[in-house]
């Protein structure tokens, strides 16, 4: 838990002026796994851990705009002149700039603007602190600047600062679920039209463990934009056969399989991870809205298998912390990695009051092996 009392005195003793709060949480993907890029279907929430940040414009400098901007976590500081050109310093505050100059381009007028940063979220472990960053940054930067932004657009903004100042070519599942920021609900987003349909989780029946293998998920990157490409490269192939569709979800599991032989490896199974995926994710909501979680938690494993063995993005560890958690089906309904993979953590739907039973199981088991 972060202390916000003292990230304000912090902020005025640091720039000799009071801040506004402002928050963005990390999120957790229920499933719906590497389907976002493909404008498909996925069904996140939002956790408890945020991304705060401290703003306010500086009252001593209306001539220059410049944001100044400390992170706590990593006592690191900077200055962004927003009327020089960018140029990429390959460190944390390439996400900050990112999202200030985003925003200018969309026509946001910022002035000079005084941020202080502290995050109670994980990185590396796969719940998206870097998503958080840019929505909190974003909501910081329009909200002292008298410029409130849409929910969307914030999320749209924090997605093209990936893309274009960080040089992951994500989907927009992370952005826009820290934006949409609800408590107490997953959220099932259709990524081509970005709406969403919030659907209430019943934590008087169950509890949900996020488990950090302990793996950092570095090759996610060059690997993520990889598994891009070969669902391009089957999109191509399949709309030979299928000349309407536009995105691999357009295809139902039966129509591609008509066809999967003419594709090759491992495009086949990278396009039927996606295929398959999207229908899980649809199906998956119907039962969360029924509290049906036993065919929930079906859905979840059978998720895993596909990311393990046609999508390829999976680790030994996640795989060991999904296998052990298959060995407590007594109070587990299902268990997946989650993200984009190579790493991170894996989610566990776990029957109320066993979420402690299960966490003791995983740590005294996961460390022996
Ligand atoms: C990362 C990306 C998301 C999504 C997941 C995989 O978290 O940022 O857009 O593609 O991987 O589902």
């Amino acid at each position: 838990m972060i202390d916000l009392e003292k990230l304000e005195s912090e902020f005025a003793e640091l720039y000799q002026h009071q801040p506004q709060l402002f928050k963005a949480p990390g999120r957790v993907n229920l499933i719906g796994e590497h389907t976002d890029h493909d404008e498909g279907f996925v069904l996140p929430m939002a956790i408890e851990q945020n991304v705060y940040v401290a703003a306010g414009l500086n009252p001593n400098n209306s001539t220059t705009r410049i944001i100044r901007v400390k992170s706590i976590n990593l006592n690191s500081s900077a200055e962004i002149n927003l009327d020089q050109a960018f140029s990429k310093k390959n460190n944390w505050t390439d996400y900050i700039e990112g999202v200030a100059r985003i925003l200018e381009q969309k026509g946001f007028r910022l002035n000079s603007t005084d941020l202080l940063i502290n995050s109670d979220i994980p990185q590396g472990a796969g719940v998206s602190s870097s998503a958080a960053l840019e929505v909190a940054i974003g909501r910081a930067l329009t909200e002292t600047n008298k410029q409130p932004i849409e929910t969307t657009q914030l999320a749209l903004i924090g997605q093209q600062t990936e893309h274009e100042f960080i040089g992951v070519n994500c989907g927009i599942m992370d952005q826009l679920t820290s934006a949409i920021g609800l408590e107490h609900h997953a959220i099932l987003i259709d990524c081509h039209t970005l709406e969403y349909q919030p659907i209430p989780i019943d934590f008087n029946e169950v509890e949900i463990v996020i488990t950090d293998s302990g793996v950092k998920h570095e090759l996610a990157s060059s690997e993520y934009n990889n598994r891009r490409q070969d669902c391009k490269g089957g999109l191509k192939i399949l709309q030979q056969f299928f000349p309407n569709i536009e995105w691999l979800h357009d295809l139902s599991y039966a129509e591609f399989k008509v066809y999967e032989n003419r594709l090759p490896e491992p495009i086949v199974r990278r396009c039927r991870h996606v295929i398959t995926e999207n229908e899980r994710t649809k199906q998956a909501a119907g039962f969360l809205s029924k509290k049906d979680y036993q065919s929930f938690g079906d859905l979840m494993w059978q998720s895993h298998d596909s990311l393990k063995n046609d999508y390829e993005v999976s680790c030994y560890e996640l795989d060991l912390l999904v296998d052990l958690a298959r060995q407590r089906t007594d109070i587990v309904y299902g268990s997946r990695m989650f993200g984009g993979g190579f790493g991170g953590s894996t989610v566990t739907l776990v029957k109320k009051n066993h979420a402690a039973e299960f966490r003791e199981f995983i740590n005294e088991n996961f460390k022996r092996k």
